[in-house]
């Protein structure tokens, strides 16, 4: 389908952000000593977790998890794909679940149930994108980057059909009329 992409968030609006999130987390795991882990959901993080991870001087380890809900549509089936599990015990472990976007809340809600079965110290959730509007089951995120609309956007690790990953900025797509 034919589309174009309008800038929504921009590349310095993002690492302002990011920034601060990182900021909140050293300071709120300033005493997790050595038992920090990032858990980054893949695909969609990669570039949220990589930038953010690097602002924080804390000890910590990261670890990736490839879960999928969409495939190929833009609505999200509701159901999730482990395709790939961790490779890391977390008992124990003050646990950061690092997610691109939060939309109905079924990915996140049925991972953190998963992980938090693996006693974890703590659990929480960072999501560079939330879509409140669209929240289909309640999940308790406890640092989100921007709150935004019901609009289907790509970029800084969002896909439309695998492309667009690699923009630095966020951009909504719009779709035209061919
Ligand atoms: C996206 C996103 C979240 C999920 C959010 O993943 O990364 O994991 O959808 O949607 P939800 O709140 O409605 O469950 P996607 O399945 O597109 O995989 P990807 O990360 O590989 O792009």
């Amino acid at each position: 389908m034919h589309h174009a992409i309008d800038v929504m968030i921009s590349q310095q609006q993002i690492e302002a952000r990011v920034n601060a999130l990182a900021a909140q987390i050293n300071h709120d795991y300033q005493h997790a000593g050595s038992g920090l882990m990032l858990v980054c959901l893949l695909k969609g993080s990669f570039i949220f977790l990589a930038d953010l991870c690097r602002q924080i001087y804390l000890p910590h380890q990261v670890e990736f998890m490839t879960v999928s809900s969409y495939g190929a549509n833009t609505k999200s089936s509701g159901q999730v794909h482990i395709i790939q599990d961790l490779l890391a015990n977390i008992k124990n472990r003050h646990v950061i679940i690092v997610e691109d976007i939060i939309d109905t809340g079924h990915t996140l809600s049925y991972i953190k149930n998963l992980l938090e079965q693996r006693q974890p110290a703590s659990l929480e959730i960072c999501t560079l994108i939330d879509k409140p509007s669209r929240r289909e089951i309640e999940v308790a995120v406890k640092y989100i980057g921007f709150s935004i609309r019901d609009q289907f956007i790509v970029g800084y690790g969002l896909d439309y059909n695998q492309f667009y990953r690699h923009l630095p900025y966020i951009g909504i797509v719009r779709f035209e009329a061919e």
